[in-house]
């Protein structure tokens, strides 16, 4: 009876949770996916990597020995900051391509999503801007908002964010922070030219504002020229935040930092609160993987593979779409973005997509303060080749019969 009683009580307002929790939206990604996780649906929806990607037969070794030669330190507690050896070949890594960096410069967190959460956390007070691109990655609008911040946009074209515009969002809302995804962004796989970069720093410098480089596509160019990063032209006056996500396998959940080592201390600090340290195990794994130069010739299979997918997509996507629509040509990563013609509204259009079996993501909740009703998110990486000539046959229909 008791027992029952007490049941009954139990809810988020009775218990308290406190009402900026409550009040949190889910990740409306997640809830399309499960839409777009029902039998027969082509799903174009989530941001998984392949999973023909995965290198599971050298984690497989990797594993085992790591087991055989100090299994019982690869499972033990371990620093905050990461385990030494891989933050040495990180910052090894980093120097030879133009930052140069110690291992205090680096924090290993679990996956790019926990760097977005530590700079919330260490940043960010109620009522605070943040200056972003519009569109910008949904993850970090969540864990943002988490800390009640609020947004200065910045539209973008396809050189990225429109850097001219942000001296006058600065000087109207005075940001805390930058947030930027510059390589092959989330979700419109649109890259920051070179000249935009230097622009972009010039001024974070001058404002002394920090730029967040939310990076964790920069390793998966497969067309274009390389740029330098915002990193490499910023220097201190930059937080890089990479991933092994999309590069090994994202249940690894881990990631790292570089940042300038008075702020990687706080934000070691921040970590501690929060999950003492990343998983050991995996940091082993990472480590054992670049430092056997196994990394290279991996990420060339990957962008073989993302390249080859998104070459098709886009060729599918001009012999069948109707006109009216334009699309972004990534260079890397694993999205494009449409924009429909302005009166209609992908988000209208997204349950009859799921009756054609067929899914994406609709754009809106992309868009910091609203906005972007005519536009939506396609992923080329987890859909097999066959799926991805169906599927936008699909969309085609859809389109041709809804504008
Ligand atoms: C721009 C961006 N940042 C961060 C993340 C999170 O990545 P991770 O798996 O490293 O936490 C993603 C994942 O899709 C992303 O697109």
């Amino acid at each position: 009876m008791m027992h029952t009683e007490m049941k009954n009580k139990v809810s988020p307002e009775n218990w308290k949770i406190a009402a900026h929790v409550v009040d949190l939206e889910t990740s409306i990604i997640r809830e399309i996916l499960k839409f777009s996780s029902q039998p027969g649906v082509i799903s174009f929806a989530g941001g998984l990597p392949a999973p023909e990607s995965f290198p599971l037969e050298t984690l497989k070794v990797l594993a085992a020995e790591i087991f055989d030669n100090h299994g019982h330190i690869a499972v033990q507690y371990s620093l905050s900051r990461g385990i030494l050896p891989l933050r040495e070949i990180l910052a090894k890594r980093a120097t030879q391509r133009g930052t140069p960096s110690s291992v205090d410069n680096i924090l290993i967190t679990s996956g790019a999503q926990q760097g977005i959460e530590l700079v919330a956390r260490a940043f960010i007070e109620p009522g605070d801007y943040i200056l972003t691109e519009d569109p910008t990655y949904v993850g970090a609008l969540q864990a943002f908002n988490y800390y009640q911040a609020r947004y200065a946009t910045v539209e973008m074209d396809d050189e990225g964010m429109k850097v001219e515009q942000v001296r006058k969002k600065i000087e109207e809302f005075r940001p805390k922070l930058i947030y930027t995804v510059s390589n092959f962004q989330n979700p419109t796989g649109i890259t920051m030219s070179e000249e935009r970069r230097r622009q972009l720093v010039e001024i974070a410098a001058e404002f002394n504002i920090p730029i967040i480089d939310d990076n964790p596509y920069g390793d998966i160019r497969f067309a274009g020229k390389n740029m330098p990063t915002l990193k490499s032209l910023g220097g201190d006056g930059v937080i890089a935040l990479r991933s092994f996500s999309k590069i090994m396998a994202p249940g690894l959940r881990l990631g790292w930092m570089n940042g300038p080592s008075c702020v990687i201390a706080q934000f070691e600090k921040v970590k501690q609160c929060a999950d003492l340290h990343s998983n050991t195990f995996g940091q082993y794994l990472a480590y054992e993987f670049l430092s056997r130069g196994l990394m290279e010739p991996h990420l060339e299979m990957i962008r073989k593979i993302y390249g080859d997918k998104r070459n098709l997509m886009l060729s599918e996507i001009e012999k069948k779409f109707p006109s009216g629509i334009k699309w972004t040509k990534p260079d890397g990563g694993l999205f494009l973005w449409l924009d429909l013609p302005k009166h209609v509204s992908a988000r209208e259009l997204f349950p009859k997509a799921v009756e054609k079996k067929v899914a994406f993501v609709y754009g809106e909740p992309f868009f910091a303060n609203g906005g972007g009703k005519n536009t939506l998110r396609l992923n080329y990486s987890t859909a097999n080749k066959e799926q991805i000539v169906e599927g936008i046959g699909r969309l085609a229909e859809l389109f041709k019969a809804n504008f």
